[in-house]
């Protein structure tokens, strides 16, 4: 067996085990917390989407929009159950859709379900005007869609809505107020949607100009490989919000994700990076700029992090002005959630802390712990680190053993700036921010033991939404819970007047 051969099997052994540890531990340390649906509904909003919800369930072939690769480029991707040898986009400034462009793409075979065969098409719509209102169509199995419109924003101070695992379908097996049994899947993906709906509409209604939403994975829950339509049901649950038809949504691959390739023949993200040596059957990271900001996804269900420097690098060199770098990834290397905080995000943290410094990321956005927290401004040790993964991969160091030495001096890679102030100016150090659900499908605890690079973490039951604002010369998080419109931390705000070297 050659060399590569080998380390493929040794990744995909770490992979399985750190996922089959993500799996055992979510089944394990999960809460009895959950956003019961049919008990936050208004009557009618409720009963009304539980009839809709028949329409929304077997649609697999609605619309989602991607960032395109920069501020002046939107991308679409649909499923169809026709094949077309030109997918088409129109788009135009007037709503009879008179002075339409159109533009086209490619359509690639999916796979079949309930019996039909599905085809993923991936259109890019190019040279869009800032704070210009466009309409667009798709075509369909031959048909064009109804117009709908679409509005860019500011291209050089912007805001985006930052959420974490909305995981449609997550709360399977709860008891909802208006049942009395637990929750089918097929159920718990309505009613995970239904809330997903609701956070959407609250904070596109509560804060406006927003040019995009970013979500840090678990899109969906039903997470097996095998051919059942379950996570394609998650999946028009998860673009069934009508607020998606106007709005991009750029997603990062989660666990739940990563095992089948309905995530990469749902979502255009742009310049995926199909070098990756050990992708996951979702597909690949990818990147793209807007405005003065660089925004990196990588898909930390692989855990050979020299891929992921690899696309950092390239990402990086293809925008070199670019004065903000956001890397937004699934797993957190520095979350306190009980679940995943001190276990598996450890297999990445000491491999991707130094990725981190080498490239200067200001912020990092994280997923996976189902519980909010934000870390002080947070650099490497300059010390070598042992790939950790090969000690969990033998079976010789339990995650949850605090005690055991080389935890400790594995996971303890990193030099906290710890500074109490919420208004940092060029600071040293990357700031991590670990979302809550979006959805509350599912929660997880805080650890018991606070970290010392945490400055404020969250869990109050509560889905939240974080509004990122992003300037030439600054950039500001704040945090809010969805029913209530409650700040649950202090705003906390970067301002840099040079770009880090
Ligand atoms: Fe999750």
């Amino acid at each position: 067996m050659n060399r590569m051969i080998l380390n493929k099997i040794f990744i995909f052994m770490v992979v399985s085990v750190v996922l089959l540890s993500g799996f055992l531990m979510t089944a394990s340390a999960m809460t009895d917390h959950f956003n019961d649906a049919a008990g936050t509904a208004g009557d009618n909003t409720w009963k009304d989407w539980k009839t809709s919800w028949d329409g929304i369930k077997p649609n697999l072939e609605q619309i989602s929009l991607t960032p395109g690769a920069n501020q002046t480029q939107l991308n679409f991707g649909w499923y169809s159950h026709t094949a077309a040898s030109k997918p088409s986009v129109k788009f135009a400034t007037k709503a009879n859709m008179s002075d339409a462009k159109i533009f086209s793409g490619k359509q690639t075979a999916h796979r079949i379900i309930d019996g039909i065969q599905y085809y993923s098409s991936k259109v890019t719509v190019t040279g869009l005007a800032e704070n210009t209102t466009y309409y667009y169509q798709y075509e369909n199995d031959g048909i064009w869609s109804t117009p709908v419109s679409y509005r860019t924003k500011n291209f050089t101070s912007f805001k985006l809505i930052f959420v974490g695992d909305p995981q449609i379908g997550a709360s399977v097996g709860r008891i909802p107020s208006d049942g009395k049994d637990p929750q089918t899947a097929e159920i718990a993906a309505r009613n995970d949607a239904y809330n997903w709906n609701a956070t959407l509409h609250t904070a596109l209604n509560a804060h406006h100009d927003i040019s995009f939403i970013l979500s840090a994975g678990d899109q969906i829950n039903y997470s097996n490989n095998d051919a059942t339509p379950q996570q394609e049901i998650e999946y028009s649950g998860f673009l069934s919000p009508g607020v998606l038809k106007s709005m991009p949504i750029a997603t990062v691959i989660g666990n739940h994700d990563s095992l089948t390739t309905n995530y990469q023949n749902h979502f255009n993200n742009p310049n995926p990076f199909t070098e990756e040596t050990s992708p996951t059957a979702a597909g690949n990271g990818y990147y793209y700029s807007y405005g003065s900001a660089l925004f990196i996804f990588i898909n930390t269900n692989n855990y050979n992090c020299a891929d992921h420097e690899v696309l950092i690098k390239k990402a990086i060199a293809a925008n070199p002005n670019a004065k903000w770098r956001i890397l937004a990834f699934h797993q957190d290397i520095y979350g306190s959630g009980k679940d995943h905080s001190d276990s598996d995000g450890i297999a990445l943290r000491t491999q991707l802390t130094p990725i981190i410094d080498k490239y200067h990321i200001d912020v990092v956005l994280q997923g996976h712990d189902h519980s909010y927290a934000r870390t002080y401004q947070l650099s490497g040790d300059s010390k070598p680190h042992t790939l950790y993964s090969g000690n969990a991969a033998n079976g010789v160091v339990k995650w949850s053993d605090e005690k055991n030495s080389a935890y400790q001096q594995q996971n303890e890679c990193y030099t906290v700036q710890r500074d109490n102030a919420n208004k940092v100016i060029n600071p040293k150090g990357t700031l991590y921010i670990t979302a809550n659900s979006a959805t509350g499908s599912k929660y997880y605890e805080l650890i018991n033991r606070m970290q010392d690079y945490i400055a404020a973490r969250w869990q109050e039951w509560k889905p939240t939404y974080s509004v990122i604002e992003i300037s030439d010369t600054s950039l500001t998080i704040n945090t809010f819970e969805t029913e209530t419109g409650r700040q649950i931390d202090s705003a906390y705000t970067i301002v840099k007047s040079k770009t880090k070297q």
